[in-house]
């Protein structure tokens, strides 16, 4: 399946909720989201026929999302559904980590593959300022546990946000000194009541990976293609690498491959605009899955190409927890 731009696309992301047990100050506003009612979400027997017609029309990667993904009820059911379906070879979950402890065992069974856990800093107070009070101690646990049930190779994402945790950058890079993990530094993105916050707040990856290179020595590019995201370097001798993902200063349209699914069953387009196509109600219109099919591919062909951060224009229509990354 490609797009009008003549983009492949085979990765299809899907937010299985639009709850969260955390409230990152990024992510959503202090007060004031409207969840959706569950009945309003896409049941199980639903996503999984969504994503028959998506692997039937050539996606061969998923990855799950929220909200965070951890809290939706029947999670390792609804993965092991997923990674038996045909054309699937690869699921990967973004995760708070919160939950991993005792659900990364049972989630590698059913056909996990990798794990990117969001971790800002390691610092337990930031991480309760950030997070609007989390606890570090539960994520690194988790970690431990990816780590333990070999869902490899694990990612961090840290976003950077300035007067929150742009010091604690050269905390996290070390990590990868030991580690056989990826650190990823992320840009901040402006969506909707955060817009103005995430704006102000903002550390490009220039100036990140200066302060980092300044505190622990050179880095050596190893990916900088942009068939992933992410620009990817290493320190000599490291264990792990680092990833800088650079939406504002440096956006990757070109080579972006990504269909989102939103848990109340919408295709977003592109993760920084608000065009979207309903599927949930053709769905519970009863609609054939030949119909269903059409909707997915003639919507997936419209993808916009490009995003107006640039002009000071962001995303209205949901903030980040309300699409899932
Ligand atoms: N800008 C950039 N990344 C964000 N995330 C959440 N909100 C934003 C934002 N405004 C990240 C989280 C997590 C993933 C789901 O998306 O840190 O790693
Ligand atoms: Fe939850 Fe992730 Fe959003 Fe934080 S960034 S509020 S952990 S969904």
């Amino acid at each position: 399946m490609r797009d009008q731009f003549g983009r492949d696309l085979r990765d299809l992301r899907i937010s299985l909720t639009d709850r969260c047990n955390l409230r990152c100050i990024y992510c959503m506003p202090a007060e004031g989201i409207d969840f959706r009612p569950p009945e309003e979400l896409l049941q199980d027997d639903e996503l999984l026929l969504l994503v028959r017609v998506a692997a039937d029309l050539g996606v061969t990667k998923v990855r799950l999302t929220g909200g965070e993904p951890t809290v939706r009820r029947g999670l390792v059911e609804l993965v092991k559904n997923i990674s038996g379906t045909g054309g699937i070879e690869d699921i990967a979950m973004t995760t708070n980590g919160l939950l991993l402890e005792h659900l990364a065992t049972p989630l590698a069974r059913a056909g996990l593959r990798r794990v990117n856990v969001s971790l800002d800093t390691m610092d337990p107070a930031k991480f309760h300022r950030m997070t609007r009070g989390g606890r570090v101690e539960k994520v690194l646990a988790g970690i431990a546990a990816a780590a333990a049930a070999g869902l490899a190779p694990i990612k961090l994402n840290a976003v950077v946000v300035r007067g929150f945790n742009d010091d604690d950058v050269v905390s996290l890079a070390a990590l990868t000194l030991e580690r056989p993990w990826e650190v990823r530094f992320i840009e901040m993105m402006p969506f909707g009541s955060v817009g103005d916050f995430a704006e102000a707040g903002v550390v490009k990856s220039e100036e990140t990976m200066a302060k980092i290179e300044a505190a622990l020595g050179p880095l050596a590019p190893l990916d900088l293609s942009g068939q992933d995201p992410a620009r990817t370097y290493r320190f000599a001798g490291a264990a792990g690498r680092l990833g800088f993902v650079s939406p504002v200063s440096q956006p990757f349209c070109a080579k972006c491959g990504r269909l989102r699914l939103t848990a109340d069953g919408r295709l977003r387009l592109c993760l920084l605009r608000d065009d979207e196509a309903d599927l949930l109600i053709p769905l519970r219109r009863g609609a054939s899955y030949e119909e269903i099919s059409e909707i997915f591919r003639a919507a997936a062909f419209r993808r916009p190409f490009g995003h107006a951060l640039a002009e000071k224009l962001f995303p209205q229509a949901r903030v980040m927890i309300q699409i899932g990354g």
